[in-house]
């Protein structure tokens, strides 16, 4: 029997378009391919580069906690490696940025001494950048799971820029919500504000995901970020609350320990 293998691959935010050739090769080539890519149109784009197509977006459910769901995106995928077949399991976006069964199903597959390996897509936070028009490496740029964010001591800097992702679903430690609530927004408001003034303008981000159309922006004052329009698809950004100041004594630092070279 063949020697079974995985490629996780990711399809990108904008349908089609943002597909990269490697990713595209490989959904088409592979024996099966898996997919949890969203919405129909994405689901029909990728139905359309092979036969033998699965989704496993029926597995989630409101009855069912998304770490069980998980759990079974992740022993269907394993499972027909283990039968000695090419598999391919495709997510939106990028694989590895905010999946937990893409990177779990790689790491099992190796321990099991299958050849698996996970490539690099356009994630949400790329669109970011280019539709918001900055670089992060000018002013800083840090990134958080919403809940996250909010639950734990987190040290941030509140001079560069905040990216808080899956804020729709803010507050959730059961994993098993599905809608957001204007409620969970007014408690990630009342969060920032402890560090932010309340008419800090933040930004409600959502990434067109259409070949047509152009992506969601709303910037209001962060008092008001509960009036936001959020849905599953939102990214949080916060700019900086103003410029760095350097440190005199790392500027020292370098002078001393770099003197000469
Ligand atoms: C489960 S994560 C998946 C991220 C995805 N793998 C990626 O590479 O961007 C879902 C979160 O990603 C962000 N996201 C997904 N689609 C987006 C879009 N079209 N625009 C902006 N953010 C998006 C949101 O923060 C959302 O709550």
């Amino acid at each position: 029997m063949a020697r079974g293998s995985l490629v996780v691959v990711g399809t990108g935010i904008k349908i089609a378009n943002q597909c990269t050739i490697e990713a595209r090769h490989h959904i088409e080539t592979a024996d099966i391919v898996f997919e949890v890519v969203g919405d129909k149109l994405a689901q029909n784009f990728v139905h359309s580069l092979n036969a033998n197509v699965v989704s496993l977006q029926h597995l989630y459910g409101h009855d069912t906690a998304r770490s069980d769901t998980y759990e079974a995106m992740i022993g269907t995928i394993l499972g027909a490696v283990r039968e000695g077949k090419r598999v391919c399991a495709a997510f939106y976006g990028h694989p590895g940025v905010y999946v937990y069964p893409s990177h779990e199903s790689v790491k099992r597959a190796r321990a099991e001494g299958f050849a698996a390996e996970m490539l690099p897509a356009v994630s949400a936070d790329a669109c970011v950048f280019a539709d918001l028009g900055f670089d992060p490496g000018w002013i800083g740029c840090q990134s958080f799971e919403a809940t996250d964010f909010v639950v734990n001591e987190r040290r941030f800097d509140p001079h560069a820029v905040l990216m808080l992702w899956q804020i729709a679903l803010v507050g959730d430690r059961t994993l098993r919500v599905f809608e957001s609530d204007p409620r969970r927004i007014a408690l990630l408001a009342e969060v920032l504000m402890e560090e932010y003034p309340p008419d800090h303008l933040v930004t409600v981000y959502c990434a067109a995901t259409l070949p047509i159309g152009a992506a969601q922006v709303e910037t209001l004052p962060l008092r008001r970020l509960a009036e936001a329009r959020v849905t599953q698809e939102s990214t949080l950004i916060v700019p900086p609350l103003g410029a760095v100041q350097p440190s005199a004594k790392r500027l020292a630092l370098v002078e001393e320990r770099l003197a000469g070279l």
